[in-house]
């Protein structure tokens, strides 16, 4: 659990950047209608929960650096007996200064009456224009109330994109946060190992995704933190397969991309098994180069390697790879620099990885590519892809697709593999589905 002290910590961290005669204007994510009148899972903004914990929707959180009633300010629902009854509680504005620190909170109907009073003489407003232009609009109408109040305060009004400082800090993970990112990989190795243990030829992925999700609710990780991918043979060959709903046959390969969200934080983990328990002869080649790969990357990883360190390892091997398999034919130093792998990998080999699933932060900084440091976390990824539509590949590889997955914290002196509960190598695969899951 992230406390209230280090969320607290956050606010003033972001403040002190800010400076003075500043505010910042951070709305909350709202209920999105799925049909008609039934909503998708409620799921809060990531910068909104990074500077609260607070989890309801209409709401904005306000940080006024330096205001004497306190900086700190929301504009949340009011409480309401009848729709706490449809809909589910609300903390209201007293909840939301006993449970969430507020030093003031206000009504959301409110907010254009008192937003405006309380921008008064703040000459820059850091918000995060051009998210949401309903949002925006609103921050201007805030900007404009004030420029034509009378009281005759000196404001400016700048714009400035809190994302900058915000998402910097979000990159650097605190112990509670790498905590948190431990706990939810550990439960997404054993919803991966439950599929693998369920896995049998003639069920539908779908049936797969059933055990993944089971095993995510059950360990204390209801939901997701994206559409999981369960793609069986040649469907693995589209990167963000999320149909689900095929046979799974005989023989072929699967492919499942799925990482439970714990308290907030993602987990990411693609593991590729054989639908019948085996490898063959091609899928355990094809699969002992990924694997290679992804080990080689893991292996840059350091305070002070460069973040693409990762990707040029994985696409050395990929490619040598590529050349034993008689895909690709050429000098390796040459196939890499024409980039001749791309039709078979064609995504870079990971992201940042946190309170969202593709985490926030900057890869480059003054047009150089970022060096790690510790506290970011990174998803390592490889993948081969061999789709059938691509000719001139011999015909044993065809249809094959392998991508294999975890979730990397940087440390003082190199790597901490937080996914490293899920097993990969091929005798761990094997000898895990010979058993049957409890
Ligand atoms: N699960 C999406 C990705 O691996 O980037
Ligand atoms: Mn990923
Ligand atoms: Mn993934």
């Amino acid at each position: 659990m992230i406390s209230k002290t280090e969320y607290a910590r956050r606010r003033k961290r972001l403040m002190t950047m800010m400076g003075p005669e500043t505010v910042a204007i951070i709305p909350s994510a709202q209920e999105i209608i799925r049909s008609r009148d039934t909503h998708f899972n409620f799921r809060q903004d990531s910068d909104f929960h990074y500077l609260s914990g607070f989890n309801e929707p209409e709401s904005v959180l306000v940080l006024i650096p330096g205001r004497k009633h306190g900086d700190f300010i929301i504009f949340n629902r009011e409480r309401d007996l009848e729709k706490e009854t449809w809909h589910g509680r609300r903390e209201g504005q007293q909840g939301v200064i006993d449970n969430y620190a507020a030093a003031d909170a206000f009504p959301i109907e409110d907010i254009d009456d008192i937003l405006p009073g309380l921008m008064e003489g703040r000459k820059r407003i850091y918000c995060a224009i051009g998210n949401d232009k309903e949002f925006d609009e609103k921050i201007l109408a805030w900007l404009n109330a004030l420029r034509t109040n009378v009281s005759g305060a000196e404001t400016h009004g700048e714009i400035i994109d809190v994302r900058h400082f915000l998402h910097d800090m979000r990159l650097y993970k605190s112990p509670a946060e790498v905590k948190l990112m431990r706990t939810a990989a550990q439960i997404s190795a054993k919803a991966h190992i439950r599929a693998m243990q369920k896995s049998r030829p003639g069920l539908c992925e779908y049936h797969l995704e059933a055990e993944l999700h089971h095993e995510f609710a059950r360990l204390g990780a209801r939901f997701p933190a994206y559409t999981s991918i369960v793609a069986g043979g040649e469907n693995a060959c589209i990167l963000h397969y999320v149909e689900n709903d095929d046979k799974m046959k005989d023989g072929d390969l699967m492919m499942i991309d799925a990482g439970a969200e714990y308290q907030l934080y993602a987990s990411d983990i693609s593991r590729t098994f054989p639908i019948n328990g085996l490898f063959t002869k091609n899928q355990k080649i094809i699969y002992g180069w990924v694997l290679k790969a992804q080990l080689a990357a893991i292996e840059t990883i350091r305070p002070g390697a460069c973040w693409n360190a990762p990707h040029e390892a994985a696409v050395k091997v990929l490619t040598k790879g590529l050349i034993e398999m008689g895909i690709l034919k050429g000098r390796l130093q040459t196939l890499i620099k024409n980039e001749a792998y791309k039709p078979f990998y064609m995504h870079k080999t990971g992201h940042w990885l946190g309170l969202d699933v593709h985490d926030v932060g900057d890869y480059q900084v003054g047009g150089e590519p970022r060096v790690l440091e510790p506290g970011m976390v990174l998803t390592v990824e490889p993948g081969l892809y061999i789709s059938k539509e691509i000719k001139k590949v011999p015909k044993q590889w065809k249809g094959l697709a392998v991508r294999i997955e975890d979730d990397v914290l940087v440390t003082e002196d190199g790597y901490e593999v937080l996914s490293k509960d899920t097993p990969k190598t091929i005798d761990e695969i094997e000898s895990l589905m010979s058993q049957s899951a409890a």
